[in-house]
């Protein structure tokens, strides 16, 4: 395939790419984004030439054009809505970030103050809805609850089934959604601890609240310090969005069915909870703990994972090849949180010397494989208190307002169509059916 330019035209339409088919060429239009990523249209393609393009799990196409978030893989650079992640990292709240992200601009402060508001109207749950609690198992994964419960929370709002949604509409349900979330994760984490719910506290701010709700006890009030508020804060900012991942892929492709706003969540929190996504998180700490109970030296480690008995989980992006910007905020973070307990954390220096070993070693550097958003967001969890269980529930409650804000985005793009993809089949050609007697060839044995 080649490219050819023509400087005198818009940037959207001045180019196009030739490609070269056997006995035609075809004339495809160059789509320039606003940071000068480039992409070539295909859209017409099978229509001109009766071929598709191939590209298992999708490193090489945009099933979009999106306003919100921007990621430069090469140079680690992370933004929401045009604003960098460190700065917004340090001086903006979730609640805030999460307005940004849905509605394209940072917001005034009545509006944000208006937002807080819904978010303490929306904190209880309908009391049917705290009973399907008890048709958990006692040992269910809170991620399974958290899927199910917020497509449940579809139920109690028949009026945001329509997937017509305005702006006042969006406000309505993304405040039932954030608010509703936190209220789910903390039951289902009581719940499944064999401890008594706490009810949310409509004085508190979303992350005080959250915090209130998994930690208070009957006997004792939970007060988290002023840092721990801010590390979940800057957690839950740094986890708000990233673009077309897995999860949020999958809230777009059910939203392209026009299913509601909650089915294509809640589909969601499921693409999240697999440990090469959301997952990491718990399969780090738990890879972490293991050699610090003296399983196995990072060394051994790094070996393991050269001859390709496993992943170093943590490590490697699809779209980052150069750092995470994510991790770094985080491990400052996390430096910052253990610096203020009274015992440091000995996972943060385990971590630090597996990440030193990789690093430096040619396997990692050739692969372009560096710590990840998982690598460091576990030991701050961990130093919240947060169990390890609760990890990737942990990362749904951030990503929730990026999965609304990619969900409604879709729902206004003139160019919206179903999700469809097309395939190569490589099957069998067509057979004759042979009847059950006359088969001569064995079949596969299932049991
Ligand atoms: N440890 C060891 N080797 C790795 C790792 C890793 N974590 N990640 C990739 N590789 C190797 C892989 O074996 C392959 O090597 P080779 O070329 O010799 O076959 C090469 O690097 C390319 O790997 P890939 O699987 O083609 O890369 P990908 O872009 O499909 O996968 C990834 C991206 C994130 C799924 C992968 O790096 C991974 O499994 N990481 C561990 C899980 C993890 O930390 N996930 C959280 C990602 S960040 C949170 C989020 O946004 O989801």
């Amino acid at each position: 395939m080649s490219t050819s330019t023509s400087a005198s035209q818009p940037a959207t339409s001045s180019k196009t790419a030739t490609l070269k088919l056997p006995g035609e060429e075809i004339e495809l239009p160059i789509i320039t984004g606003t940071e000068d990523e480039q992409a070539i249209d295909i859209q017409a393609l099978r229509d001109q030439s009766g071929f598709i393009t191939l590209d298992p799990g999708y490193s090489n196409t945009g099933a979009c054009e999106s306003k919100i978030t921007f990621i430069d893989g090469e140079k680690g650079i992370l933004r929401y809505r045009g604003y960098d992640i460190e700065d917004l990292a340090a001086k903006s709240t979730f609640v805030e970030t999460a307005l940004l992200l849905m509605y394209g601009e940072l917001p005034a402060g009545e509006t944000v103050t208006r937002f807080r508001e819904k978010l303490t109207d929306q904190q209880l749950l309908h009391e049917n809805m705290r009973n399907h609690f008890e048709g958990f198992p006692p040992h269910g994964h809170p991620m399974a609850m958290l899927s199910a419960m917020i497509n449940a929370c579809g139920c109690y709002h028949p009026e945001l089934l329509d997937p017509d949604m305005d702006d006042q509409s969006l406000f309505h349900a993304a405040a039932i959604l954030m608010s509703k979330v936190c209220t789910i994760a903390a039951f289902a984490y009581k719940m499944t601890s064999g401890q008594r719910v706490e009810y949310p506290d409509p004085s508190l701010s979303y992350c005080r609240n959250f915090l209130h709700m998994m930690f208070s006890k009957p006997h004792r009030r939970y007060e988290p310090t002023p840092q721990v508020v801010k590390a979940l804060s800057r957690f839950l900012i740094l986890h708000a969005d990233h673009e077309q991942n897995c999860s949020t892929s999958t809230v777009r492709m059910v939203g392209s069915s026009r299913a509601n706003v909650f089915a294509s969540v809640s589909a969601g929190v499921c693409a999240l909870w697999g440990p090469l996504h959301g997952g990491a998180n718990m399969a780090v700490i738990e890879m972490l703990e293991q050699i610090h109970k003296g399983g196995e030296s990072p060394k051994t480690i790094v070996e393991k994972v050269k001859q390709k008995k496993f992943r170093l989980m943590g490590f490697g992006h699809r779209v980052y090849k150069n750092f995470d910007p994510r991790a770094k905020i985080l491990e400052q973070t996390a430096r910052d949180l253990l610096a203020t307990k009274s015992e440091p954390d000995p996972l943060l220096d385990i971590a630090h010397e597996l990440a030193e070993i990789a690093l430096t070693d040619d396997y990692f550097l050739q692969r372009k494989l560096y710590p990840n958003v998982d690598f460091y967001s576990g030991i701050i969890l961990r130093a919240i208190g947060i169990p390890v269980s609760m990890f990737t529930v942990m990362f749904s409650i951030g990503r929730i307002p990026g999965w609304i804000a990619h969900w409604y985005e879709l729902y206004h793009d003139p160019q919206r169509r179903i999700c469809r993809p097309r395939q190569i089949y490589t099957g069998p050609r067509r057979r004759e059916f042979v009847p059950v007697d006359e088969r001569r060839t064995a079949a596969p044995k299932v049991c």
